[in-house]
């Protein structure tokens, strides 16, 4: 039995168990797993030598936006700088959100993002579809037997024109249930949350607070009010429910309280809501922290730790990077003060999870390494409809593979990571966990801090219907 690549030496771990041994790779595909030194080389086997490291399937990240028009400007990471940002962090999957423009459909946005993504990526990619209007809903049929299955509400973002009512929400999760697809909703409590920032938006108190008022006007029952709500249509509709970036402990255990009686909802938390807190608000870069949920207190952060792979399932990242220039637009020359309220609302975050998970989780004994493989590979692609390709190494398996030397630390660079952000909310941490070497189905796309993968590389994936745990 020949192999075109063989890793050697490494700690393989699967969804199933953590061994010392080697991978077999034929083509795209991983062909076998064996003992140190039992998987036989051939003349023309290349030998990726993973001696003292972790090899972990390459990981996904079902929560980016590359690209993406949002808060009167562009998000500055796109499918090119993306993917090499999810490269030299281990990923090797990112799904984005497909956001009709106005007056488009589905189909539309589909292929818009089609057109963004494939010229450009080095990693594989698909998309949830954000429903946006009501004309929609007609649509979704269709796209789940096209390999879309997964689509997107949004419970706030007025002025982007996104926002989703309690009537939509509720017929979208009857053709979840009768289309047996899955519902990915963004809850926040949009009228409450309005009103918030009515009260707060006064040039004394921009002038007093500045970028503070953000997480003032966000406090946690503004998730946790949505987050019920949503539970609350799903359980009558048995339509599938996925929370997004969860940030509460509060809503972290409406979750936990649903799931118990039955409800199909699942939930993801960010890794930026398991690493900072609000005292980010206390800095004078307090407005480059601006995100949506805005990061929580220490016991929030705490309570989500404990939730992991109970009623959290995945750990992603939101990727929405803006620059500090772009960060800038909230600042009102004039008037002396910033408005809040302009900030883009987003964070760079692929090439920093799995080290943050990794130094955070692991290193602090919060996680094993089979519990970073569960909510950052497993979990992501069974629930997203990817198992069988993605998220494991086994024989059949796309060879999607990373390979960390866990012992090697790095001072966090801005400059030294692939994204395009000139800033990282996790700047001066020292992290472990960064990939040396990361391989999509079969091939060596980043090794030793270099992009080696060409853009366009990365392939579209048609999905199955969610997956179970
Ligand atoms: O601040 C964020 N999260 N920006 C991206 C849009 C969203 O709500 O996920
Ligand atoms: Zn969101
Ligand atoms: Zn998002």
């Amino acid at each position: 039995m020949n192999f075109d690549t063989i890793i050697r030496g490494g700690t393989v771990h699967t969804a199933e168990r953590s061994f010392a041994g080697e991978v077999g790779i034929r083509g795209e595909t991983i062909a076998a797993l064996g003992g140190p030194g039992t998987l036989p080389a051939g003349p023309a086997t290349s030998i990726i030598d993973a001696t003292g490291m972790d090899v972990l399937p390459g990981c996904l990240d079902v929560h980016v936006h590359l690209e993406l028009p949002f808060c009167g400007t562009v998000s500055c990471d796109d499918f090119d700088s993306g993917s090499n940002a999810a490269l030299a962090g281990g990923i090797t999957t990112v799904l984005d959100f497909a956001i009709p423009a106005a007056g488009q459909t589905l189909r539309d946005a589909h292929e818009a993002w089609l057109a963004k993504a494939a010229p450009k990526a080095r990693v594989d990619y698909a998309w949830h579809l954000a429903i946006t209007r009501d004309e929609h809903l007609a649509e979704v049929g269709a796209m789940v037997a096209m390999g879309l299955p997964t689509f997107k509400e949004f419970m706030i973002y007025e002025s982007e024109g996104w926002i989703s009512d309690d009537a939509r929400l509720f017929s979208t999760l009857e053709l979840m249930r009768r289309h047996d697809g899955m519902l990915l909703v963004h809850a926040e409590s949009s009228r409450v949350l309005d009103e918030l920032i009515r009260r707060h938006h006064t040039p004394d108190l921009m002038r007093r607070h500045g970028a503070r008022l953000h997480a003032v006007t966000r406090p946690a029952f503004i998730e946790a009010e949505a987050v019920e709500r949503a539970l609350h249509w799903s359980e009558v509709t048995g339509g599938r429910l996925y929370i997004v970036h969860l940030s509460t402990g509060r809503a972290a255990d409406l979750v936990r309280a649903a799931q118990a009686r039955g409800v199909p909802a699942l939930a993801e938390t960010c890794v930026q809501y398991l690493a900072l807190d609000q005292s980010v608000f206390d800095g004078p870069d307090a407005h480059l922290f601006a995100c949506c949920p805005q990061v929580k207190s220490r016991e929030d952060l705490d309570r989500l730790w404990s939730g992991l792979d109970q009623e959290l399932s995945v750990v992603s990242t939101d990727t929405c990077s803006f620059t500090r220039d772009q960060k800038a637009m909230w600042w009102n020359a004039d008037g002396g003060y910033g408005d809040w309220t302009k900030i883009p609302m987003g964070l760079p975050g692929l090439d920093t999870m799995i080290p943050l998970m990794h130094t955070l989780g692991v290193r602090q004994g919060r996680l094993t390494m089979s519990d970073l493989v569960r909510l950052c590979a497993v979990n992501p692609a069974r629930i997203m409809g990817l198992w069988g390709r993605k998220g494991d190494i086994a024989p059949g398996f796309d060879a999607d593979i990373a390979i960390i030397d866990s012992a090697r630390e790095v001072v966090v660079r801005p400059d030294a990571l692939q994204s395009r952000c000139d800033w990282s909310p996790y700047e001066g941490m020292r992290l472990s966990g960064f990939s040396r070497t990361t391989l999509v189905r079969g091939r060596v796309a980043w090794d030793d801090g270099r992009v080696v993968a060409p853009a366009g590389s990365g392939r579209f994936l048609p999905r199955s219907a969610p997956g179970r745990l």
